[in-house]
C-alpha cells in the first residue's frame, strides 16, 4: 500500500548531540558503514519515500554529505522535534503522507515503516505513531490511552515536571516515528506552543491537538521493541551497532554465507557475498566490499573496498580497494594495497606486499615480495623476496614484467624498466635496464675477499690485549 500514495520522509537530525561530547556531529557518527543518520534515511527509502528531507542545524554540517536524493532544511535554533519539522514545512506536501523519523534510531527499518504506513493509511487516522513496550523506558515520551484504549496524547519525561507519576509508570513509549497526514501535520505544526518543562515546540503535542479536533490518532506497536532505540551518547552507540550488526551477519547468513564466528566478525551494510562462501574468525569487511560464490576469508584479515571473484581464499591479510579474480590465493600475511588486481588465479603470498600492481593470470608472487607500480604478464614466477624500486625519490615508476617469466630470489627492479616474455633473472640481480624476451640478467657479482674470518679474529683478540 505504501507505494499507493506519495510519500515524504523528513528525519530529525538538527539537535545538541551534546551527550555525544564530540567534534563531530551525532548523526555523522559511522554505524556499520553508514552515518548513524544513513540507517533512517536507508529505512525510509526502503519503505518507498520518494522524497526525503533532513533537518539539520544552522551550521549545515550535513549538507551534501548524505547522499544523492537528499534534500535538507535547516532550524535556525534548537527549539525542539516540532520545530524541526516546522523548519522543513516549506519542503513538505500539503497532501499525501509524511513521515517523521528521528536521525539517531537506526534500527527502525524499512518493514516496520512500511507496517505503519499500511496501519495509517488503512484506518484513516490523521496520525500513527510507531510505540513500543520498552522494558527501561526512562526518558522516552510515553504513549497515554484514554478509557477506551485509544491513543490521547504522548506525555515527555526527559526533563521532570511533564509527567505525572502514574504516567511515568506506563511502559508504552513513543519511539519518535509518525505517518502523518500532510494537511493535518500542516494544521499542527502551526498550533504547537512552548508551554512544557523544557520550553520548546515538542512534536508530540500534536497528538493531542489532533485528538482535541476530533481526528483520530492510532499507534502501531513495533513487533521488536528494541527498534525504537536512539543514540544519545557512545555507550548506545555500541550497543545499536552490537544489534545491527547481528541483523546484518543474520542476513548473509539465511542468504547462504556460513559465518563460523558471529561474535568476531564484522560485515558493513552494503557488503556484498555469495553463497558458501565462508567468513573465519575475525574478519572484518568494509565498505563497497563485495564477496563471489565459494570464497573463503580469514581467518583474521581486513577487506576494505575490496572486490573478490569466486573461490577466492584470503589468510590473515589487509586489503583495501584491491580486485582479486575468480580463484586467488591470498596470504598468509599479505598487504594489498589500493590499485592491485589479482587476475585469475593468481597468487599473493606470505609477506607480501602489493600496490597498484596488476598481476597476470596464474601468476606467483609467494614469499617476502614488495611490487609497486607493477604490470605482470600471466604465467610468471615472482621468486622470494623481489623489490620494485619503483620511486627515484621526486616520481613513482612502472616496471613491466611480461608473461612466462622466472625470476630468481631477491631481484630488484629499478624503475622505469621492463622485462619481456620468458625473461630469466640470476639470484641478487639488480636490472636497471630493460630484458629483452626469453634474455637472462644477472649480477651485480658480489665481491669475493678469501681468509676475512680468520683476519676478523686476529683483529679481535688483539683489541683485547
Ligand atoms: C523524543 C520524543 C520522545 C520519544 C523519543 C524517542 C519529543 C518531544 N520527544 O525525545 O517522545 O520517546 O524522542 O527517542 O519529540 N531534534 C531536532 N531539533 C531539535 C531537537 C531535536 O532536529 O530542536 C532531533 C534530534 O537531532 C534527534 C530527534 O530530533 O534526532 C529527537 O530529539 P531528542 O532531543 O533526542 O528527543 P528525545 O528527548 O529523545
Ligand atoms: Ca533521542
Amino acid at each position: 500500500m505504501a507505494g499507493m500514495t506519495a510519500l515524504t520522509a523528513v528525519i530529525l537530525a538538527a539537535g545538541q548531540g551534546t551527550r555525544m561530547r564530540s567534534n563531530l556531529p551525532k548523526v555523522l557518527h559511522e554505524l556499520c558503514g553508514r552515518p548513524l543518520v544513513g540507517w533512517p534515511i536507508a529505512a525510509a527509502r526502503a519503505a518507498g519515500a520518494d522524497r526525503i528531507v533532513v533537518v539539520e542545524g544552522p551550521e549545515r554540517l550535513l549538507e551534501g554529505r548524505l547522499g544523492d536524493g537528499v534534500q535538507t532544511a535547516v532550524q535556525p535554533v534548537a527549539n525542539g522535534t516540532g520545530g524541526a519539522v516546522r523548519a522543513a514545512a516549506d519542503a513538505l506536501p500539503r497532501e499525501g503522507t509524511v513521515l517523521v523519523l528521528a536521525g539517531d534510531a537506526p534500527l527502525v527499518d524499512g518493514p516496520t515503516l512500511q507496517a505503519l504506513v499500511d496501519a495509517h493509511l488503512s484506518s484513516g487516522a490523521a496520525a500513527t505513531l510507531l510505540s513500543a513496550e520498552h522494558p527501561d523506558p526512562r526518558g522516552y515520551g510515553r504513549i497515554v490511552r484514554d478509557a477506551g484504549g485509544d491513543v490521547a496524547r504522548i506525555v515527555e519525561t526527559k526533563a521532570e515536571g511533564d509527567a505525572t507519576p502514574e504516567e511515568l509508570a506506563i511502559a508504552e513509549v513513543n519511539a519518535s516515528v509518525y505517518a502523518f497526514d500532510a494537511a493535518a501535520l500542516h494544521d499542527a505544526l502551526g498550533r504547537l506552543g512552548t508551554d512544557n518543562a523544557q520550553g520548546e515546540l515538542y512534536l508530540t503535542d500534536a497528538v493531542s491537538i489532533l485528538r482535541g479536533d476530533g481526528r483520530g490518532v492510532g499507534a502501531h506497536i513495533a513487533e521488536d521493541w528494541q527498534v525504537v532505540l536512539g543514540v544519545n551518547d557512545r555507550v548506545a552507540l555500541a550497543e545499536v551497532r552490537a544489534l545491527l550488526q547481528r541483523r546484518i551477519l543474520e542476513a548473509h547468513m539465511l542468504s547462504g554465507v556460513t559465518v563460523i564466528d558471529p561474535a568476531t566478525t564484522y560485515v558493513d551494510a552494503d557488503v556484498e557475498i555469495g553463497r558458501d562462501a565462508v567468513l573465519e574468525p575475525m574478519t572484518v569487511l568494509r565498505g563497497a566490499t563485495s564477496i563471489g560464490a565459494g570464497s573463503r576469508v580469514g581467518p583474521s584479515a581486513t577487506l576494505i573496498d575490496a572486490r573478490l571473484g569466486e573461490d577466492v581464499t584470503i589468510l590473515n591479510a589487509h586489503v583495501v580497494d584491491a580486485e582479486l579474480h575468480d580463484g586467488v590465493t591470498v596470504g598468509p600475511f599479505a598487504y594489498l594495497r589500493p590499485g592491485t588486481v589479482l587476475r585469475a588465479g593468481s597468487k599473493a603470498g606470505t609477506f607480501v606486499e602489493l600496490k597498484n600492481s596488476d598481476i597476470g593470470e596464474g601468476t606467483k608472487v609467494p614469499h617476502l615480495s614488495y611490487l609497486g607500480d607493477a604490470d605482470v604478464g600471466p604465467g610468471t614466477n615472482i621468486g622470494a623476496a623481489n623489490v620494485t624500486a619503483n620511486y627515484d625519490g621526486v616520481r613513482k615508476h612502472r616496471t613491466r614484467i611480461g608473461k612466462g617469466v622466472k625470476t630468481a630470489v631477491d631481484t630488484t627492479f629499478v624503475a622505469p624498466v621492463q622485462v619481456g616474455d620468458n625473461a630469466w633473472t640470476g639470484a641478487g640481480a639488480v636490472v636497471r635496464k630493460d630484458v629483452p624476451a626469453g634474455a637472462l640478467a644477472v649480477g651485480i657479482p658480489a665481491r669475493v675477499i678469501v681468509g676475512y674470518d680468520a683476519r676478523r679474529r686476529d683483529q679481535v683478540v688483539s683489541s683485547e690485549d
